[in-house]
């Protein structure tokens, strides 16, 4: 499974491109708000920053004609951005124009089967499923993960299931579980990943005992 990072911040970035895990960087009008740079900027340090990663960028229209102008000026930007596009009704109609010129998109804002069904019909390279915005709301995210991995699975659909809006490292467990092709979760999630009481404490034994016998490895 991919793991990709939920974020416009250049240093987080930074931080976990060095990890040499990270297959790419998920944005959105909110994170890109956040981070205090302007967007092109934004999105080009982040492509610099991860060199052979997808990195996703949102248009920020609501109608065909301006979305395509977006998407297309977002796209000269770098060879490896992908259009991100909202699951609208002209959404849907842009990721199958940028389909047939080869450009990629990851479709977002994705809550149920049917509108993953239509992101897949129309060539979506990456279908964004949000997991925790309907956790918060009482329903099971990850229901709708696991019918589109399915789907995509029954038929043959090339669109990749990208688990977003992820809050804790048991989403990234569940995505795993689900079959899932990727998983884009905040810097804070990610770094929970590397953590268990038993490493540290197995760590801190092992370490104490080499120096207190005096050896070295040079
Ligand atoms: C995905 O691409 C979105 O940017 C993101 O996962 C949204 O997460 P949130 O629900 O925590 O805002």
């Amino acid at each position: 499974m991919k793991l990709f990072l939920d974020t416009g911040i250049l240093d987080e970035v930074k931080q976990a491109a060095e990890w040499g895990i990270l297959d790419g960087v998920t944005t959105n009008p909110t994170l890109v708000a956040k981070a205090g740079r302007g967007f092109k900027e934004t999105v080009l340090a982040i492509c610099d920053a991860v060199p052979n990663g997808a990195i996703s960028a949102e248009v920020v229209a609501t109608d065909y004609d301006t979305m395509l102008k977006e998407a297309t000026e977002i796209a000269s930007w770098h060879p490896n951005i992908v259009v991100k596009v909202p699951l609208i009704e002209p959404g849907v109609r842009l990721v199958s124009t940028l389909a047939d010129r080869g450009v990629k998109t990851n479709v977002t804002l994705v809550f149920t089967l049917t509108q993953a069904l239509l992101a897949a019909k129309a060539g979506a390279t990456f279908i964004s499923n949000f997991v925790g915005r309907v956790d918060d709301l009482s329903g099971d995210g990850m229901e709708a993960v696991r019918d589109t991995v399915n789907m995509v699975e029954n038929y043959g659909y090339e669109s990749q299931v990208l688990v977003a809006s992820v809050r804790h490292p048991l989403h990234v467990v569940q995505a795993l579980q689900c079959g899932a092709h990727v998983a884009t979760m905040p810097l804070g999630v990610m770094k929970a990943l590397f953590k268990h009481s038993l490493t540290d404490a197995g760590l801190k034994r092992f370490l104490e005992d080499w120096n207190n016998a005096g050896l070295t490895i040079f």
